[in-house]
């Protein structure tokens, strides 16, 4: 069940959660990524990658700020069962497109460890792809225990939990326009 009251404190099953960026920060980031990427790729006809479930709405809203040709795909990655420095992911859903040659931009929602993307990552470039630049709605501290190039990042964070845009607490809170961070 979702809560919310007049202080903008919201509840989420047995969890409080406070605004951390409204959808008015989100949309101006976004425009100024969409623009960047414009600048590099807006002639490329990249692939957009998006790594579902949570980063569906950023890349929603990222690929209509993009101008000029592109595709977008998305894709479904599971974990191998396995220890956190060792497990890597598999894709499970996507990816049926030819890569080779093409300039492919990876859309995910959040880098905690890296680990998802850097994994990610790995299994691309087996598929040859002219290029493969990564863009991140929100990055945490930690984002440097998986070796990672992170080309565009929309917010950096603190080590605290998330929800909205997208991102979910135990299935809930991703239609939230904004992001909420867990209060202390
Ligand atoms: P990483 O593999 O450690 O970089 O973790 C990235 C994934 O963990 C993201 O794609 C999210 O699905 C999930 N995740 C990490 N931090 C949060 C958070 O604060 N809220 C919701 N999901 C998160
Ligand atoms: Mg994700």
């Amino acid at each position: 069940m979702m809560e919310q009251n007049s202080t903008e404190t919201i509840k989420i099953r047995d969890l409080f959660f406070v605004p951390l960026f409204t959808e008015a920060d989100i949309r101006a980031r976004v425009q100024a990524l969409g623009t960047a990427l414009t600048e590099q790729f807006g002639d490329k006809n990249p692939l957009f990658v998006s790594i579902l479930s949570g980063a569906f709405v950023f890349a929603s809203d990222l690929i209509r700020r993009f101008e000029g040709d592109c595709e977008v795909s998305f894709v479904k990655l599971a974990s191998y069962a396995g220890t956190q420095s060792t497990g890597a992911v598999q894709v499970v859903m996507g990816l049926e497109k030819d890569l080779h040659g093409r300039h492919v931009i990876v859309v995910e929602d959040i880098v905690d460890t890296g680990r998802t993307l850097h994994h990610f990552i790995e299994l691309l470039q087996d598929k040859s792809p002219a290029s493969i630049t990564t863009v991140t709605l929100l990055r945490k501290p930690d984002a440097v225990v998986f070796p990672i190039t992170l080309d565009h990042i929309g917010f950096d964070i603190t080590d605290r939990f998330v929800v909205g845009y997208g991102l979910d607490y135990d299935g809930l809170g991703r239609n939230l326009p904004g992001v909420y961070q867990l209060k202390s």
